[in-house]
């Protein structure tokens, strides 16, 4: 449906070419002809000329276009969980605001440090996260807690997450 290019700007930068500072979220639908997709939930953002709309459109803002200017995680935000390819909370709202609705599931099947369910649980969504990586199951353990999230392997048996001697919650096998 639609292939959006998130842009950012932070870290090294090459010298010898334009330095890549972008990611594309491509966007599927089942089907094409029949899928969700929420405009007015949607979170305006602040005209880039403001000066070239009427005050009240201006005091609106506009809808984002398939461009998004977002900054990656701040090194020491709140946010951060220290898994090092964690996306901001800011994308994964969007996301969800436009393509589901309450109560719906939101699935990641290369779910990291969990932001799709860390964003997912704040908008009143249910969740499926699908990680390979033992430390990502971890860091979501630490992120969503145990109290009403269901930790299993491979094989649907039960995982036990339990706080370890730093007090930070670990995968007991
Ligand atoms: C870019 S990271 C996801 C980051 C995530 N969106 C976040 O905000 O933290 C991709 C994740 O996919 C996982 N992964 C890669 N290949 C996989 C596979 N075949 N099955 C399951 N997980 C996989 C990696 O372990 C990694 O955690």
């Amino acid at each position: 449906m639609n292939e959006i290019i998130w842009a950012y700007d932070y870290g090294g930068r090459s010298r010898r070419k334009w330095p890549a500072k972008h990611d594309t979220i491509l966007v599927y639908a089942k089907d094409p002809d029949r899928y969700f997709f929420d405009q007015d939930a949607i979170e305006r953002i602040p005209y880039m000329a403001p000066g070239l709309v009427s005050k009240a459109k201006a005091e609106r803002g506009k809808l984002p276009t398939d461009v998004w200017w977002h900054t990656i995680v701040p090194t020491n935000g709140k946010e951060k969980t220290g898994y090092a390819s964690q996306k901001p909370e800011g994308i994964l709202r969007r996301i969800l605001s436009a393509s589901s609705q309450e109560k719906d599931w939101v699935l990641d099947f290369f779910a990291g440090s969990g932001t799709a369910a860390a964003v997912a649980r704040k908008m009143g969504r249910r969740f499926v996260m699908i990680d390979r990586n033992d430390e990502a199951v971890v860091v979501m353990a630490n992120r969503l807690g145990t109290a009403s999230v269901r930790y299993v392997d491979g094989r649907f048996r039960r995982v036990t997450v339990q706080m370890d001697e730093s007090e930070q919650l670990g995968l007991l096998r």
